[in-house]
C-alpha cells in the first residue's frame, strides 16, 4: 500500500484513473526498474571488465619492464667472468653426462690408414668448446664468424676491431660479452698482471741471442711457481672443484704473458728497460704499450691480430699440445708452455716468421719490392725446387682462403694501402695459388693467416720477424686457456689414443 500511496503522490509520471489501472502501471515501472537496474548492471560490469582489462595490460607491462629489468640484471650480476662461468658449469656438465650415457657407441666416423700415416688428418678424436674450422668457411668463434665477431662484440670505440678480452668472455661462455663486462674483465686482467721478479730473471739466465720463442717459454714456466692448481692439489681438492684453481692460474697466466712477452722483445732488440703496464689501456692496446708502441693504428692492429688468433680449434699442434699435456692435470702453465713449443715449429707458428723473412729474401734478391710477375714467379719455382714450402701458403683443414689473413688485408686496404710490402702480399696471393695448385698435391694453395700479419707488423715499426710467432703465443692463451678450464669442468679424462706397430699396421692391412 505504501508503495500505492506513493504511486499516488507521483502524478507527473504517471496518470492515475483506478486501481487496475494503478496496477498495470505498477507493472509498467516494476518492468522498467528491472530494465534500468539491467541496464546499470551491464555499464557497471562492462566498466569493471574494463577496468580489469586495463589493470592487466597494466599489469602486463609491469611484467614487460621487469623482464627488461631481469635481462638487464642478469647482464650486470655477471660483470665477473667467474660468476658466469660458475652458472654454465653444471649446465655443461649435464649434457656431456647425457651424451656418454645415451649416445657413447654412436660411431663419428671411420679410422683408415692414411689417417694414421697422415698426422691424424680429418679424424675426430677430441671436444673443443671455443671454435670451430670449417674448410670452406673458416674459423667461427663459438658459430660467428670473424666478420660476426667484428660486428658483434665491443671494441674500444664505436665500428672497433673486437677486444681480444670479448673474444675471451665469448669463447669461454659463449655469450656476447657488453662493454661493461668487457671492460671489467680487462680490469681483472690488469690486477692479475704482476709478474715475479724470478720470471725475468730465468729470462736473463738466458743468452739475449736466445730464440724470442725459447725466452718465451722459458718465462712461463717461471710463472708456473705460482700454480693455484698445483697448491691446491697438493692440498687435497676434490676433483669436482678442479677447474676452479685452473681458472685462477688460466687467468692469471693470460694477464701475465704481455708483460713477459714485452720483457723479451725489449731485452733482445731495445734498451733492456721494462716498459709499465697501462692501467688506462685494454689488454691488446698495452701489449703494443709495453712492447713500446703507442700509435693507435699500432693499438687497434694489435687487439685485431690478438683476436683472430686466439683460437683455431682443437687439433692444431699448439691447442691440441695444450689439451693434451694438460690431461693428466699438468697445470695451466705446464701444458702452455708445451704449447708454446709446437707453435715455434716452422710448419705452425713460426711460419709468421718465416714469411716476412721470405718477402725479405725477394726484395734483396731484386733490390726493389716492385717486381714483375715473371720475376715473383721465378722466385717462387726456385724456392720449391729447393725442397722448401711456400711460408703462409696451404692448411691443414682449410680449402680457401683464411678468412684472418682477408680481414687482415681489408686492415691493410684502409690503413696501408701504398706500402710497397702490403702490395707485393697482394701480387703473391696472386701468383703463389696456382703454382701450387700446378704441383697437384698441395690441397690447399691459398694464402692463411701468417701470409700477411708480418707486412703489417713491419709497417708499424715491429720489424724483427723472429719475435713475431711470441705475438701469436700471447694471442693463443686467450683459446687455449678457456679450453683447459672446461676440460677439468667436464672431467675430460687423461689422453691416451692406441699406437700401432708398422709391423702390426702391415698385418691388418694384409688381411
Ligand atoms: C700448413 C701445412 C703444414 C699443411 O700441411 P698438410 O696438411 O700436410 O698439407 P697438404 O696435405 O696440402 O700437403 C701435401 C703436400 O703439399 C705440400 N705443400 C703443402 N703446402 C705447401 C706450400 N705452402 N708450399 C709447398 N708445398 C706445400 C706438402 O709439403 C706436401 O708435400 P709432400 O707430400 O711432398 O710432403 C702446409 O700447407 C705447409 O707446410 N704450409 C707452409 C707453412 C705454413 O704456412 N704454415 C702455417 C699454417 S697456418
Amino acid at each position: 500500500m505504501s508503495l500505492i500511496h506513493t504511486y499516488q503522490f507521483n502524478p507527473q509520471l504517471f496518470w492515475i484513473r483506478d486501481l487496475s489501472s494503478l496496477f498495470s502501471d505498477f507493472l509498467r515501472y516494476a518492468l522498467l526498474s528491472v530494465l534500468v537496474v539491467a541496464l546499470v548492471q551491464m555499464a557497471f560490469f562492462r566498466s569493471v571488465s574494463a577496468l580489469s582489462r586495463l589493470r592487466s595490460r597494466v599489469g602486463q607491462q609491469s611484467n614487460l619492464s621487469n623482464s627488461v629489468r631481469w635481462l638487464q640484471t642478469q647482464t650486470s650480476t655477471h660483470t665477473d667472468l667467474y660468476s658466469e662461468l660458475k652458472e654454465l658449469v653444471p649446465e655443461y656438465q649435464e649434457r656431456v653426462k647425457k651424451l656418454k650415457k645415451e649416445h657413447g657407441s654412436v660411431e663419428l666416423g671411420k679410422i683408415t690408414v692414411d689417417m694414421v700415416l697422415g698426422g691424424m688428418r680429418g679424424m675426430t678424436a677430441l671436444v673443443w668448446l671455443g671454435s670451430a674450422v670449417d674448410p670452406d668457411e673458416g674459423i667461427r668463434f663459438r658459430g660467428m664468424s670473424i666478420p660476426e665477431c667484428q660486428k658483434k662484440l665491443p671494441g674500444a670505440f664505436p665500428g672497433g676491431e673486437p677486444l681480444p678480452e670479448a673474444v675471451l668472455w665469448l669463447l669461454l661462455t659463449g655469450k656476447i660479452p657488453n662493454k661493461a663486462q668487457v671492460d671489467s674483465l680487462a680490469q681483472e686482467l690488469r690486477s692479475r698482471a704482476t709478474i715475479p721478479d724470478y720470471a725475468y730473471k730465468a729470462i736473463d739466465a738466458l743468452p739475449v741471442s736466445a730464440h724470442p720463442m725459447t725466452q718465451f717459454t722459458t718465462g712461463v714456466m717461471a710463472l708456473q711457481v705460482q700454480s693455484e692448481f698445483q697448491k691446491a692439489y697438493e692440498g687435497g681438492i676434490h676433483k669436482s672443484r678442479y677447474w676452479e684453481p685452473t681458472y685462477e692460474d688460466t687467468m692469471n697466466l693470460i694477464a701475465r704473458l704481455p708483460a713477459v712477452a714485452a720483457y723479451i722483445y725489449r731485452r733482445k732488440y731495445k734498451d733492456g728497460k721494462i716498459i709499465s703496464l697501462d692501467h688506462s689501456l685494454d689488454y691488446g692496446a698495452n701489449y703494443a704499450h709495453m712492447l713500446g708502441f703507442d700509435d693507435p693504428e699500432m693499438l687497434e692492429f694489435m687487439r685485431l691480430y690478438i683476436s683472430i688468433h686466439s683460437d683455431h680449434e682443437g687439433g692444431n699442434v699448439s691447442s691440441h699440445t695444450a689439451h693434451l699435456v694438460a690431461s693428466p692435470l699438468s697445470d695451466p702453465y705446464l701444458a702452455f708452455a708445451a704449447a708454446l713449443n709446437g707453435l715455434a715449429g716452422p710448419l705452425h707458428g713460426l711460419a709468421n716468421q718465416e714469411v716476412l723473412r721470405w718477402i725479405r729474401s725477394i726484395v734483396a734478391e731484386f733490390g726493389t719490392p716492385n717486381i714483375s710477375t715473371e720475376q715473383l714467379t721465378d722466385y717462387i719455382n726456385k724456392t720449391l725446387s729447393s725442397g722448401q714450402v711456400v711460408p703462409g701458403y696451404g692448411h691443414g683443414v682449410l680449402r680457401q682462403t683464411d678468412p684472418r689473413y682477408t680481414c687482415q688485408r681489408e686492415f691493410a686496404l684502409k690503413h696501408l694501402p701504398n706500402d710497397p710490402y702490403f702490395q707485393l702480399v697482394s701480387k703473391i696471393k696472386e701468383v703463389v695459388p696456382p703454382i701450387l695448385t700446378k704441383l697437384g698435391k698441395v690441397k690447399n694453395p691459398w694464402p692463411n693467416v701468417d701470409a700477411h700479419s708480418g707486412v703489417l707488423l713491419n709497417y708499424y715499426g715491429l720489424t724483427e720477424e723472429n719475435y713475431y710467432t711470441v705475438l701469436f703465443g700471447v694471442s693463443r692463451s686467450i683459446g687455449v686457456g678457456p679450453q683447459l678450464i672446461w676440460d677439468r669442468a667436464l672431467g675430460m679424462p687423461l689422453e691416451r689414443p692406441k699406437s700401432v706397430t708398422l709391423e702390426k699396421l702391415e698385418q691388418l692391412c694384409a688381411k
